[in-house]
């Protein structure tokens, strides 16, 4: 591998390219280009290993190695045969293939996966006369398959485990945000770590973490304590500890507040053993209370929230939402609040036009991120205090 020029491809979740590439330009990334769920970029070893660290909406990055086209599976498995894979691996190291097939003439993922498999264990056998093992769980080695109709495209995953895993959760709450997603929100929210952050339902508290990462601009797998590169034939540990004390010099201070509510004990349980883990209880606090009995403390204010969803927890109450909107026009003057929901009826009660909405997905479930602004008087005469 050219280590000074590696083509990377980094996916991420529909809705948040945009906001991953703003991240990779940051980081330093060349030739950054948007596609669907990923972005593309260019950059070297080093690059690599600083947005497997810092890139907070990252879900796993890849390194394209080989391309070609197969018309049949004689034709994958040859040309699969022929690879020179102890370029990649070593036969000690295990092994493990994930992938994604969009194909009329490979039609089961799972098929080409074991073939690929034995292309790889069939070309050590023959070579070396020894086999490498699959691993599927912990492998050392990743390789990511992707077809596209006949464009077979064979990557390593520098990341392993995907990078939503950050290592602070301990409790799962009831229906906690992915990280990445979460982080992603707070980014289209504009949350920059100026001003004050509440997550008035936080459930686990996978917003107030990942608004305190932002904050304190920590990178995003501080935690980590392992990933795929680690085990590759080029890697190079002085520059990953020098790319690390780097990153870590650049952690700031904040000097606002990041506050939790939610009406559920359990979760605020839940949601102190995660804040823990994450070393953070100096800098969020969290409390029991119901929302729609709370007043704005905080100024100024940026709300982001995941409210209930009846797919996944059941609100029990018509008017939930209208309660949210009433919450919000009488006891939140001058906020900016976003909340994600898949429930496009159920919003309408809230009683206020959202200013943006943006198209998201929860898990499988498609959803709105939505803004809303509430002034005090007229929009001429007031103006946000957080904007
Ligand atoms: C979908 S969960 C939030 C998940 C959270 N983002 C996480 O990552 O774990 C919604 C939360 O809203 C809380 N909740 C429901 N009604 C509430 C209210 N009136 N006031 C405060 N919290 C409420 C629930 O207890 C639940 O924890």
């Amino acid at each position: 591998m050219d280590t000074e020029n590696i083509k990377i491809q980094i996916k991420t979740f529909f809705g948040l390219e945009q906001v991953l590439a703003e991240e990779i330009k940051k980081l330093g990334g060349r030739n950054v280009e948007v596609k669907n769920r990923a972005v593309n970029c260019e950059g070297d070893l080093g690059f690599l290993y600083k947005i497997n660290y810092s890139a907070r909406t990252a879900l796993k990055i890849l390194v394209p190695v080989f391309e070609f086209k197969a018309f049949n599976q004689h034709q994958f498995y040859d040309k699969l045969f022929k690879m020179e894979w102890e370029q990649f691996m070593d036969v000690d190291q295990s092994f493990a293939i994930d992938s994604t097939v969009n194909s009329e003439t490979f039609k089961h993922s799972q098929f080409v996966t074991l073939k690929m498999k034995d292309a790889i264990v069939d070309y050590f056998q023959e070579k070396f006369k020894r086999r490498p093992n699959v691993e599927p769980k912990n492998p050392d080695i990743k390789f990511h398959l992707h077809i596209d109709r006949e464009l077979v495209t064979i990557s390593l995953d520098s990341s392993g485990d995907p990078l939503f895993k950050r290592g602070y959760r301990k409790e799962q709450g009831e229906a906690p945000i992915n990280e990445v997603l979460a982080s992603g929100m707070l980014q289209l929210a504009g949350w920059d770590g100026k001003g004050n952050f509440l997550d008035p339902m936080c459930g686990s508290g996978t917003l107030l973490i990942e608004a305190a990462m932002i904050a304190l601009d920590l990178p995003a797998q501080i935690f980590r304590r392992r990933f795929a590169f680690q085990n590759w034939n080029n890697y190079d540990a002085d520059l990953f500890t020098k790319i690390k004390e780097f990153r870590v010099n650049r952690v700031r201070e904040f000097h606002g507040k990041i506050i939790g509510y939610d009406i559920d004990g359990k979760m605020l349980n839940a949601a102190s053993v995660n804040i823990e883990a994450a070393e953070m209880e100096d800098i969020i606090e969290v409390k029991r209370q119901n929302f729609f009995e709370s007043k704005k403390e905080l100024f100024p204010l940026l709300m982001v929230f995941n409210p209930p969803y009846d797919e996944r927890i059941s609100i029990n109450d018509d008017d939930f939402y209208k309660k949210i909107g009433d919450t919000f026009k009488t006891h939140y003057p001058n906020t900016l609040a976003w909340l994600i929901s898949s429930d496009l009826e159920a919003v309408k009660k809230i009683g206020l036009r959202p200013s943006r909405k943006i198209k998201l997905f929860n898990g499988k479930l498609e959803t709105r991120f939505l803004q809303y602004e509430m002034y005090e008087g007229t929009k001429k005469v007031h103006k946000l205090e957080n904007q």
